[in-house]
């Protein structure tokens, strides 16, 4: 009987056990660290504080898939962004219901004080917004109802990028031009943003892909040489 798929030998492949992984730890370092008192003194800082740098962490991730791909020809990164993105959704929505929920108890009012009063605030709530019809539309069943809209629509992570990483810069309270404060950290992944950025760009993405295939050839040229020519 004739095949058109092979049978797959293990459910999961190393990238995915090691992303899955990788992902949950976060949460997991999170819980053990509460149950076992070892939160620094202001446990909701400390709490608000990790969520949102596995948020900015993951969506950096999720980010770098294309251009790795192009560029490595690794096509597994392409089926893992999604994961990555919702890990970043995940961690953005446990970010924003401990500020809501334990930072301010639901009191909407000061809370809508707040985000009026400190813009940097204001910066996180528009990405988190911005993020929501992204995770919704991630699955399949979306992308094929949308068709090109969904590539349009995906578009705004490309807001959503800087506005977490301003958002970052803006709640370590420094000075990003004079790399002031705690600004280092927000500083780094910013750079990390741009350059992927700049790698999706259609003419550098097209460039990229092109010396990657080059690249590609060269490298089985080479081992195709070496295997003919022992010795
Ligand atoms: C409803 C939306 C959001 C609210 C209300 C919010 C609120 C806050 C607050 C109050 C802080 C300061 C914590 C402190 O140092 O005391 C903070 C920091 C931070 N937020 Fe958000 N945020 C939101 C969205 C996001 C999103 C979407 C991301 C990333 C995808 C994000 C990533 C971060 C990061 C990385 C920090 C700095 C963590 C650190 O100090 O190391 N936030 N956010």
């Amino acid at each position: 009987m004739k095949r058109d798929t092979p049978m797959k030998k293990y459910p999961f492949t190393p990238l995915q056990i090691i992303m899955h992984l990788g992902a949950w730890y976060p949460l997991a370092k999170l819980a053990f660290d509460f149950l076992t008192g070892n939160v620094s003194p202001n446990p909701i800082q400390d709490m608000e504080q990790r969520t949102g740098r596995a948020a900015v962490t993951f969506l950096v991730l999720s980010l770098a898939c294309s251009p790795f791909s192009a560029v490595f020809g690794w096509k597994e990164l392409l089926k893992r962004r999604r994961a990555l993105g919702l890990y970043a959704f995940l961690y953005a929505s446990l970010h924003m219901l401990i500020f809501v929920n334990l930072d301010y108890g639901l009191a909407w009012s000061l809370l809508y004080q707040t985000v009026l009063q400190k813009p940097y605030i204001l910066v996180g709530v528009t990405a988190f917004l911005l993020l929501v019809p992204l995770a919704i539309t991630s699955f399949p069943v979306w992308q094929k109802r949308l068709k090109k809209n969904w590539k349009r629509l995906h578009r705004i992570v490309y807001v959503i990028g800087p506005l977490v990483i301003l958002h970052y810069a803006w709640a370590k309270k420094g000075d990003l031009l004079r790399l002031q404060g705690d600004i280092l950290r927000p500083a780094i992944y910013g750079l990390v943003l741009l350059v992927l950025l700049i790698l999706r760009w259609a003419p550098v993405r097209k460039g990229i892909a092109a010396l990657g295939s080059h690249l590609q050839s060269l490298f089985t040229n080479l081992k195709t040489g070496s295997s003919s020519n022992p010795g």
